[in-house]
């Protein structure tokens, strides 16, 4: 390997395609290999330029002293593992992965919206399990022309606006602030958001600033028709109070991509037939994530070549 080549901690496993680019451009050291990480670092500060990790991966703060003033792209959009107050402490730059997965998620979102509504997965289970010889499959809910309440409007909630418009939606969000650029009503409060949705579409940030936002009682305002759809992170819903609600019939179904303690689903949920569980795919297709891949190595490329990374996070809508 050309010793020019800048030195990267590999976080933990990552997808195979971005290991393999991230080898023929850099010195790889798989960080997650060592017996004692912590120590590792805490004995290699300014061994290396940088790191490569994934969203689901935490960079502490002993990583980014370890690379002060180097880089790190991560892999996807989420940055609530990712410690940003140190890495401004320590002069890192961060880099993620977003737009290229917003078409994906946002119709991961739509396609959970009308699974739910329209009770798509029951539908199939029915017939594979030869009950349409005898009788009907029971009655579902229409998706279009219902309310689409969406939490956090940033730019995967504006594309599942804007999938969701094509429905005839009539859509309303909640978010840390009014955005002067959309047609749609902001609703400064989160339970009154509820009571009016058929629809409570969450795809806002994880991390502690949104924890539990959908609450027992924003769920309770939800009501006995409504559909809560989470494509957001697990820590956004309280998961107890979502399972007492679709098991008391206080809400009418969820579609989940996403869960407090991945990938453990609670059996509460596996065994309730009102949810449709996804294994956190929303952004799990061939194009989507080659592009994620190509864009981890372009920000790295873009650091080496002119010292600043291409897409830094941004703040949350
Ligand atoms: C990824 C995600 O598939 O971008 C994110 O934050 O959650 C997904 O797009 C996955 O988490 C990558 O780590």
């Amino acid at each position: 390997m050309p010793s020019s080549m800048p030195r990267l901690l590999e976080i933990g496993p990552l997808p195979p395609g971005l290991t393999k680019a991230a080898r023929e451009r850099f010195a790889v050291h798989p960080l997650w290999q060592e017996a004692d990480p912590a120590a590792f670092l805490a004995s290699h500060h300014g061994a290396f330029a940088g790191a490569v990790t994934m969203a689901r991966h935490a960079c502490t703060a002993e990583l980014f002293a370890a690379i002060s003033g180097g880089v790190v792209a991560s892999f996807g959009v989420g940055t609530e593992k990712l410690d940003l107050e140190a890495a401004a402490r320590f002069g890192v730059q961060v880099a993620i992965t977003p737009d290229v997965l917003n078409d994906c998620v946002a119709d991961t979102a739509l396609g959970l919206i009308l699974a739910t509504t329209r009770q798509l997965v029951n539908a199939d289970r029915f017939v594979r399990e030869g009950r349409w010889k005898a009788g009907a499959f029971p009655l579902a809910t229409q998706a279009t022309g219902k309310r689409l309440g969406i939490v956090g409007l940033g730019k995967i909630g504006r594309e599942i606006a804007r999938r969701a418009a094509g429905f005839r939606m009539e859509i309303r969000y909640f978010g840390r602030r009014r955005q002067a650029d959309v047609p749609y009503g902001f609703v400064p409060d989160l339970v009154d958001l509820a009571r009016w949705a058929d629809i409570l579409v969450l795809s806002c940030s994880g991390g502690p600033a949104t924890r539990h936002l959908a609450s027992a009682p924003v769920l309770e305002a939800l009501g006995r028709d409504g559909f809560l759809v989470n494509i957001a992170r697990g820590s956004v819903v309280d998961e107890m109070a979502l399972i007492e609600a679709l098991s008391e019939g206080r809400l009418a179904g969820a579609g989940l991509d996403v869960y407090a303690n991945e990938p453990n689903v609670p059996t509460e949920l596996i065994e309730s037939d009102k949810v449709v569980l996804l294994p956190h795919i929303a952004a799990s297709t061939h194009e989507t994530r080659r592009a994620m891949e190509a864009l981890v190595i372009a920000n790295l490329d873009a650091f080496f070549t002119s010292g600043a990374v291409l897409t830094p996070p941004e703040p949350s809508a």
